[in-house]
């Protein structure tokens, strides 16, 4: 059954009376209904404004803005994020509410900053991210998919989240930050804190998500700096080596630079490409026909079919952006301070910009999907590793596990932020 299908939907919303993109409740909706709502958002109302969601008694101080503007079609993605001297980053953060300057700093990175010091800041780590340095850990990669691979194969079921989708990112960026294996589980539970920000599953009980948030960030925080006291005296080919021994015309990483680094890194590395793995798997299982055009001649689907996987899944819902001065989007007069969140996953089943946006097909070209943010100076950092991800571990599937099927819903993460997918049953014939 199409899930994802506009035409299939409920009949909700009736109108835009019914949607409140700041309401938690919201993204518990069914996806079909969520689709729904973002197309009426985007033909009837593509820059509609919501009130901030309310954050009580948390441990710093959140003060709840103005509203937002909802961008949410294609067009207008794609022209915010082209011109970040209109519509800027560094304000207050690209969350929804303004965070205090000290959390920004420390704990949002390069994501919240604008040129010059976010050019100063990227041209850091771009090294390590370029496709020249993803060839050069492809050998790596293929190794950690296999052993991934290897420790369900035996068995005829598993939850893909957590035994595969989960632990295939997380040791590669673990390996490129040179966090140690012991520390892998660490890394993981910090990173599901600060990015779920709120799901009960990863915030302990009677703690608010927001002091859950910050101790994990500061966990992450020690771990970077033990790990960079090592590599300041013995520097390997990592990317905290890198970091730690950065010299920007004659300039080092401040601590709080390198720990927010560090903190940007681990989670962006990892929570996204979980989720486009974990969403290709409920894909296939929901057209196996795309399955098999994939599995039939899979390197000439392969870069379609990956980029089709990241339109589909948009595992990061929205960035924001704040605006800098008078101008216009969308039809829209805007002044400086206005918010806008450019909805990604909205701007990916746009009609204007895709043929048959709801259909989930492997080999869509082109494919002007903004699954990685839309081209400007914030574009994804991680693309080319995450797309290689993405190829390896599904060539790997496809050859040890074949018949590899979903066999119950998607348990999703609550979020408005990350597209994410906890939990997911599946069984396959197990393989020697
Ligand atoms: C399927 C996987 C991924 C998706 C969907 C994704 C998506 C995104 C999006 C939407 C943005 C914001 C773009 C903007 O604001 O214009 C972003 C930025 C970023 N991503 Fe990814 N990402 C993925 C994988 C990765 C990986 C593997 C890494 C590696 C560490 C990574 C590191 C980053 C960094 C550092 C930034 C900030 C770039 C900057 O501000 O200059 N991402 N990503």
């Amino acid at each position: 059954m199409p899930r994802y299908c506009c035409e299939m939907h409920s009949g909700w919303p009736g109108s835009l009376a019914d949607v409140d993109l700041s309401d938690l409740a919201f993204w518990d909706r069914p996806w079909d209904e969520r689709e729904a709502a973002f197309r009426l958002l985007r033909t009837e109302h593509p820059m509609a404004r919501f009130e901030e969601p309310e954050i009580l008694d948390a441990p710093v101080e959140l003060e709840t803005g103005p509203g937002y503007f909802a961008v949410t079609r294609h067009r207008d993605v794609t022209t915010a994020s082209r011109h970040p001297e209109l519509f800027c980053s560094s304000k207050g953060a690209v969350s929804i509410l303004d965070l205090p300057t000290e959390m920004v700093e420390y704990f949002s990175g390069m994501i919240s900053t604008d040129n010059p010091r976010h050019a100063r800041l990227r041209r850091i780590v771009s090294n390590a991210f370029n496709p020249r340095r993803v060839r050069a850990i492809e050998d790596s990669i293929d190794r950690l998919a296999t052993q991934v691979v290897d420790r369900v194969a035996t068995q005829s079921e598993c939850d893909f989240v957590t035994d595969v989708a989960a632990p295939f990112p997380l040791r590669i960026i673990c390996d490129m930050m040179g966090v140690s294996p012991q520390d892998e589980a660490t890394v993981l539970s910090c990173s599901n804190t600060i990015l779920s920000m709120g799901d009960e599953e990863y915030v302990p009980q009677g703690t608010h998500p927001v002091t859950a948030f910050i101790e994990a960030a500061m966990t992450l925080t020690s771990l970077m700096e033990e790990l960079a006291e090592h590599r300041l005296g013995t520097p390997t080919d990592d990317v905290t080596s890198a970091l730690v021994n950065a010299d920007i015309d004659g300039e080092a990483l401040t601590k709080q630079e390198l720990a927010s680094f560090f903190v940007l890194l681990v989670t962006a590395g990892n929570e996204t490409t979980r989720t486009a793995i974990a969403h290709a798997l409920w894909a296939f299982t929901e057209h196996p026909g795309q399955k098999a055009i994939w599995q039939t001649d899979f390197e000439g689907t392969a870069s379609t079919a990956v980029d089709e996987i990241v339109r589909w899944a948009s595992p990061v819902t929205w960035m924001r952006r704040t605006v800098t001065g008078p101008t216009t989007l969308g039809g829209v007069e805007l002044v400086e301070g206005d918010k806008l969140l450019l909805f990604y996953n909205s701007a990916n089943r746009d009609e204007e910009a895709f043929v048959e946006p709801s259909r989930f097909d492997v080999r869509r070209d082109p494919n002007p999907h903004v699954g990685f943010g839309a081209p400007g100076p914030h574009f994804c950092l991680g693309a080319h590793l995450a797309r290689r991800e993405i190829k390896v571990i599904w060539r790997e599937l496809f050859e040890r596990l074949p018949d590899l099927t979903a066999t119950a819903e998607p348990v999703r993460l609550r979020s408005n932020f990350i597209n994410g997918i906890k939990h997911l049953p599946c069984s396959f014939t197990a393989a020697p």
